[in-house]
């Protein structure tokens, strides 16, 4: 029988040229899978022609919008994952669920081989392949443009040569990945780290330095999943793409940063990810009145570790689930109301309230109604500075030997 491989198919020019460059260096029949998870374009039905028309024996395709938001956005908002302190993964969290149906794709139709689009120099490489590894063990997998010499100009030539139904003349200069958590951008004149983007770089964010009118906004959250947005009831994929329109015609969530590949390359990125921000700060703000405060502690190292381990590809990693397992147990009371005012470029926090909140006004208050026993503080401090104290008295005691 012939062997068959599944292929991560996007409906760009690299991966339509890839079933067949793949088809003629292996003798394999091709099965493209296209996966949804958001990012706008094409309809699914155009892609699985197109796939056809390029040469695949089959087109596996899967609207994976709701399940993308549902169980990667979702995790990665109650972790208030950012990577480096910036990147709210948007690539990273997309790899291991179109891992998920090429496994599943490979399966239903025989396939022994999983192949995907890309470099040898990147993250998503690993991402697939660690992912296809865990998920999938007995497949193997296959990278043209990085194990069959597939570049750029040779994709070009091929698809003219072979009458591709593929538009081969529109040349995008850099590499984009968008998905509904936002949108990567990377290479061409973005490599010269000095370089300010142009305004052509942006698709999903209105240029925050001439902003329309403030625009407030309130979303409610229950244990850490956004449910309603100013009082109307949405699914996570709802929400994401609410304030991807409202945040993004503000110009909140553009990111321009160097980050740490996991394969040692320092890189240049800029993304765009209004909703995703939006999101991430009202969900912190949101945890800081309702998760106690050693946990809270806790929790933001647990995020970025979490964070980290997702960007490096260990979406399926035993740690990675403990990570889940914590910060899903800190969600418990992480609902309630946050009233947030998004104007250029910026997302505002100016109101908060919860059923479960840990604000105790009378704790707080500097009015009568004050229910806290200052002259507590004083024994208090005495103690705590006890440590620190004798170490200090040591210390001017050997200095003065
Ligand atoms: N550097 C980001 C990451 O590794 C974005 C990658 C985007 N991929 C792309 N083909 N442009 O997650």
């Amino acid at each position: 029988m012939t062997e068959r491989i599944v292929l991560a198919y996007s409906g760009g020019l690299d991966t339509s040229v890839a079933i067949g460059w793949i088809g003629e260096a292996t003798g394999a029949e091709v099965i493209a899978v296209a996966v949804d998870v958001g990012q706008g374009g094409e309809s699914l039905e155009t892609i699985r022609q197109r796939a056809l028309g390029c040469g695949a024996v089959e087109a596996y395709v899967a609207d994976a919008s709701d399940e993308f938001a549902n169980e990667y956005c979702v995790p990665t908002l109650k972790a208030n994952a950012l990577y480096q302190g910036h990147y709210p993964l948007v690539s990273a969290i997309s790899r291991p669920v179109i891992v998920k149906h090429l496994v599943k794709a490979a399966r239903e139709f025989g396939a022994t081989t999983v192949a995907h689009g890309c470099t040898g120099k990147g993250n998503d490489q690993v991402r697939f392949e660690v992912g296809i590894q865990t998920l999938g063990p007995d497949l193997k997998c296959i990278a043209p443009v990085r194990d069959l010499a597939l570049t750029r100009d040779k994709a070009i030539a091929f698809a003219e040569e072979k009458g591709l139904p593929i538009e081969t003349t529109k040349k995008n200069p850099y590499s984009i990945d968008q998905n509904v958590w936002g949108r990567a951008v990377e290479t061409g004149y973005l490599e010269d780290i000095w370089n300010a983007p142009t305004k052509d770089i942006y698709d999903y964010t209105a240029t925050p330095e001439f902003p329309p009118a403030p625009d407030e906004v309130t979303i409610s959250f229950q244990a850490g999943v956004p449910v309603a947005i100013d009082g109307v009831k949405v699914t996570p994929l709802q929400a994401i793409k609410e304030l991807n329109r409202r945040a993004g015609a503000q110009g909140v969530g553009r990111i321009d940063v160097v980050e740490d590949r996991l394969v040692g390359i320092k890189s240049r990125e800029i993304y765009e990810a209004p909703g995703a921000m939006a999101l991430i700060t009202a969900h912190k703000h949101l945890e800081d009145i309702t998760v106690e405060r050693e946990q809270a502690r806790f929790k933001a190292t647990v995020g970025q570790r979490w964070a980290e381990l997702v960007y490096d590809g260990q979406w399926f990693s035993p740690l990675k689930r403990s990570l889940d397992a914590f910060i899903e147990d800190t969600q418990k009371y992480v609902s309630g109301d946050i009233r947030m005012v998004l104007h250029g470029g910026q997302a505002i926090v100016n109101g908060r309230r919860s059923e479960t909140s840990l604000y105790d006004f009378d704790l707080a208050t500097y009015d009568t109604g004050d229910t806290f026993d200052q002259s507590q503080a004083k024994g208090f401090i005495e103690l705590w500075g006890m440590s620190a104290k004798v170490a200090s008295g040591r210390d001017i005691r050997v200095a003065g030997k």
